[in-house]
This record gives C-alpha cells, sequence and structure tokens, in this order.
C-alpha cells in the first residue's frame, strides 16, 4: 500500500486496486454485497456505494427478482421495435402520474437507455426547440420584409435619407443607397444570426454523463478535458449574479421593420438553448446550490422563458434526498427532468426524459429512439419500481434514515474537526469531507493528502477492516460518497456509524500502520 504513495498519476483502475477496493462480488441482496476470501469463505459487506446511487431499492429486491423471473419463465417478448409498447407506455404515464402528483406539472415521458443518454436527449430537444424558434424567426423577418416591399409598392411609405442612416447607424454598415441594398444587408444579417449556434450552460461541479454532449456540460476536468476542452458551444456558469448580463454578450441580432413611424428595429434573442443543474450535486462531492444558482434560476424563468431549465435528477430523484423530485421541493423550475439510477430499480438500464408538456415537440420521440429503448422488460421493472418506491413511501425512509446517518457523521465531525471538513446532503445521498491533511504531522498522511489518496486509503480501510463499503467522488476525492438504499436496517446503520467511528480513531491515533493493514 505505501508504494502508492509517490504515484501521482495512477488511473482510476490502478488506485482501487492498489486501495483494496477492486474485490469481486459474487452475490448481492438488499443493502449487502458478498465476496469470497483467500478460503473461500463468504464475507459480508454492508454496500453505501451500489452504482453512485442505483440501489435505491437494495440490491436483487425480491419483488424485482420475482417479476424479472416470471417474465423470463412466461417468454413475454423484450424486443419488438414499432408495435404497440404497452408496458412502455404504462411506465411512461405512471412516471408523468408521480411528476404531476409532486410537482403540479404535466410532463411528456421518454424512455432511454442510461443517464447520459437521457441528459442527451434533453440537450437534443433543447436545442430543437432553438432551431424552431429560429426557423419561426426567420419565417417572421422574410414577411416583415415582404410586408415592407408591398407597403412600398401601394405608396403607403418610402425609404428616405434618414431611414437609411438610422439603419447604416443600427447595422455598422457602410453607407446604403438604395432600398435594395438595405434589404439585402437586413436580409444577410438576419440569415447569419439565425443560422448561429446554440449555446448550453452547466454549474460547477455537477455531472451529467460521459458521452461527448453531457460531458461537455461536465465539471469533473479528469473525465472532460481528454475529449472536450474549450467548446465554444458549452458555458460554465461561474458566476451566477453576473450571467443574465452575460447573456446580453452571448445573444444575436435580428432586424425588422416597424411602420409606425418607419425604421428598423433590433431584436436581440439569446444563445442559450438551455441550462442543466443537478438539484444536489453528486459525482462534484455531494454539494448543495447555493441560493445564488436558486436565483438565477429563478430570473432565467422569469425574463426568458424560451431557455430550457433542465434539472438533472438522474442521481437525486425519485426520493433520494428524502423529497420525491427534489428540484421541485427547492421550488426550482424545471422544463425539463432526467431520470435513470433509481428507475431501474437496480436491475435494468432504464433511463427518461420528462419535457413540460406545453413544450414539447410531437415528433421528438422519432427524432431521438433507439433499439434498446422501451423494451418490455426494463419497462416492467421501472414500472414495478415506482409502485414500490410509491408503496413504501421511499422518499420518508430516506429522509429520516438521512436524519439518523447525519446525526451520528455530525457527532463524529465534533469528536474530529481536525479530520473532518464537512458532512452534508440529504437523505440517502450525504458526503463526508476529509480536511486538508496535505500538512499533516505524519509524513505519510500527509503525502496520502497531497496525492488525493487518503480518501481511497480511507475507503480500502473500511471495507476490509469493518466490511463497509464507500467511495470517494472522483470530482472530489476528499469526499467519501455515503448512498444507502432507503431500507438500511437500524443495526446496519449503527455499524456504519461504529465503522467510520473507528476509521477516525485510527487516524487521529496517527496509527497508519492499522490503517494501511489489510
Ligand atoms: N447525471 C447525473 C446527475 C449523474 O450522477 C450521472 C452519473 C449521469 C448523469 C450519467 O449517468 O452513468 O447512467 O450515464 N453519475 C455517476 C456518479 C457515474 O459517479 O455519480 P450514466
Amino acid at each position: 500500500m505505501a508504494s502508492m504513495v509517490g504515484q501521482a498519476t495512477l488511473g482510476k483502475e490502478e488506485l482501487l486496486e492498489t486501495a483494496g477496493l477492486m474485490v469481486e462480488f459474487t452475490r448481492a441482496r438488499g443493502d449487502h454485497l458478498y465476496y469470497l476470501d483467500e478460503n473461500g469463505k463468504e464475507r459480508q459487506v454492508l454496500d453505501l456505494v451500489g452504482g453512485f446511487g442505483s440501489t435505491l431499492l437494495g440490491h436483487n429486491h425480491p419483488e424485482l427478482v420475482e417479476l424479472l423471473t416470471r417474465c423470463l419463465a412466461q417468454q413475454r417478448p423484450v424486443h419488438a421495435q414499432g408495435s404497440r409498447r404497452q408496458q412502455a407506455s404504462e411506465l411512461k404515464q405512471a412516471l408523468a402520474d408521480y411528476l404531476h402528483q409532486h410537482s403540479g406539472e404535466r410532463y411528456k415521458i421518454y424512455l432511454l437507455n442510461t443517464g447520459t443518454e437521457a441528459v442527451e436527449a434533453a440537450i437534443k430537444h433543447a436545442r430543437y426547440a432553438y432551431a424552431q424558434r429560429m426557423e419561426a424567426m426567420s419565417d417572421a423577418c422574410a414577411a416583415n420584409a415582404r410586408e415592407l416591399q408591398i407597403r412600398l409598392e401601394r405608396g403607403e411609405i418610402q425609404i428616405d435619407a434618414p431611414l437609411l442612416q438610422q439603419a447604416e447607424r443600427l447595422l455598422q454598415h457602410e453607407p446604403l443607397d438604395h432600398v435594395d441594398a438595405l434589404l439585402s444587408a437586413v436580409n444577410q444579417r438576419n440569415l447569419q444570426a439565425l443560422a448561429t449556434a446554440p449555446l448550453m450552460a452547466a454549474l460547477p461541479y455537477a455531472f451529467h454523463g460521459k458521452t461527448l454532449g453531457s460531458l461537455a456540460l461536465t465539471w469533473n476536468r479528469d473525465a472532460r478535458l481528454a475529449f472536450v476542452r474549450n467548446n465554444p458551444d458549452a458555458l460554465f456558469v461561474h458566476e451566477p449574479s453576473q450571467f443574465l448580463a452575460q447573456l446580453r454578450e452571448h445573444s444575436v441580432s435580428v432586424y425588422q421593420f416597424e411602420f409606425q413611424p418607419l425604421r428598423l428595429v433590433e431584436r436581440r434573442l439569446p444563445r442559450l438553448a438551455g441550462l442543466i443543474y443537478e438539484p444536489l450535486r453528486g459525482e462534484g462531492g455531494i454539494l448543495e446550490l447555493d441560493a445564488e444558482f436558486r436565483t438565477l434560476l429563478q430570473a432565467l424563468r422569469e425574463h426568458h422563458p424560451e431557455v430550457a431549465l433542465i434539472a438533472d435528477e438522474v442521481q437525486c430523484g425519485l426520493g433520494r434526498t428524502g423529497r420525491p423530485i427534489e428540484s421541485a421541493a427547492q421550488g426550482l423550475p424545471a422544463d425539463y427532468l432526467t431520470f435513470a439510477k433509481s428507475l431501474g430499480g437496480g436491475l435494468c438500464k432504464i433511463s427518461a426524459l420528462a419535457v413540460r408538456e406545453s413544450l414539447q415537440h410531437r415528433e421528438f420521440g422519432m427524432l431521438h429512439s433507439s433499439t434498446f429503448a422501451e423494451d418490455d422488460l426494463s419497462a416492467r421493472v421501472a414500472l414495478r419500481s415506482l409502485e414500490i418506491l410509491q408503496r413504501d413511501a421511499v422518499a420518508q425512509r430516506c429522509a429520516s434514515l438521512g436524519e439518523a446517518l447525519l446525526e451520528g457523521l455530525q457527532a463524529l465531525q465534533r469528536a474530529h474537526p481536525e479530520l473532518i471538513r464537512a458532512v452534508r446532503g440529504r437523505g440517502c445521498m450525504l458526503g463526508l469531507e476529509l480536511q486538508d491533511l496535505s500538512e499533516h504531522r505524519s509524513p505519510l498522511l500527509a503525502s496520502l493528502a497531497q496525492e488525493q489518496l487518503l480518501g481511497m486509503v480511507c475507503a480500502g480501510h473500511l471495507l476490509h477492516a469493518h466490511g463497509l463499503r464507500v467511495l470517494p467522488s472522483l470530482g472530489r476525492r476528499s469526499v467519501l460518497r455515503i448512498q444507502p438504499s432507503a431500507y438500511l436496517q437500524p443495526a446496519d446503520l449503527q455499524q456504519a456509524l461504529q465503522a467510520f467511528r473507528a476509521l477516525f480513531e485510527t487516524l487521529a491515533q496517527g496509527n497508519l500502520q492499522s490503517l494501511l493493514a489489510h
């Protein structure tokens, strides 16, 4: 273990391997994973990771396993594209009803495969809506130019020198000496403006997936920079209070004539097609949105209702935070929402994009589709998962588990303020941030911290010494993520807190031999 210190550029796999985290689990049930030790004996591990939030219902939920087994035994179809997908439509209805119940809004649902694909679909829908607006504006500009010509022909108006001069100033154009030159200059400007590519905005420390579109909006530089760098179409909101002013710079201008009195006017259209946000950021280190971002979302809603506000609830949604829809619980506007992880009940790969009914484009379902989307098997499992979520009041369960876990972790922080920087999050989506120990008196601890390996080492120790599985956030490696299922038993909760207590006592005593031995 000590040999890993000094190797700053270990890849993810090597890091996990060296920290003793690359265990092959052979069985999973509820909040537990099992592996075989070197003597072939089955060892139990309390799992607070799952698929970084995908096991809200626990591993291999018995009702879902039974359902899946029955579907297979009955030879239910899985893939039948171009036919009536009854299971998929029931799921869409159930998810739309869930959203309506908890947000008061009506959404149209599209089913997809993974979290990142739901985000891609959201970006595509926002870009499509933008393109449609530009198309409509282009028609409006053409109609406006025709109206000018008709009025000229009828002699209702005339183009005089002051108008030409006003147009020159507005367009910052060289002298326009004739109506045809004026019309052609306006037309050219408008065509250019309306062909401008849209922008998408995202928040710092948010994670949206690793396919190219969502990666461009993902903060994590290790994940992004090798593929997407200096992308002019992606904006990160660094200064929320300045963002609306910044939007003016990121706008295009189209020019139209007004007739009473006759003059050329400029209309600015924001290039921003959408802004995506994680209501509670997971991969970035369990970070809540600060008030400034919430104010920005409200201001965008008010001043730019055409900009699609996308709540990425892939990780925090469907009750994990202790609230059925995290964005709605925070009173944040959400034109679109994305869901994945918990939707498949921890067994199936399935995701969903929800678009407010008044904003959805009917043809979008054809424009974004996939061989594997809407398959009967995952639709059935997701439908049943939604039923279980509601029947078992999973959000409330998460809320009370979260309170108990937070209370225990906060007590630990009070006991070890020099080791624990923060404890945060809500429901079953919590994080424990280690202090920056890069100046610690123990050289080994200091170098582990400097190399951002301390979180990994702590996770390895918890796994092997205490049978507890947590992992650091890859976006912020000093944060241990804690994401149990909604069914974590009181004894398990105590085991988890006891393991954390023991870890921090070991660290406080500077007992690094014990930390690294496994
Ligand atoms: N959006 C959010 C908020 C996510 O947390 C993730 C994945 C995705 C999108 C992408 O989903 O993996 O199904 O394509 N988050 C994991 C994490 C990987 O570490 O939090 P995917």
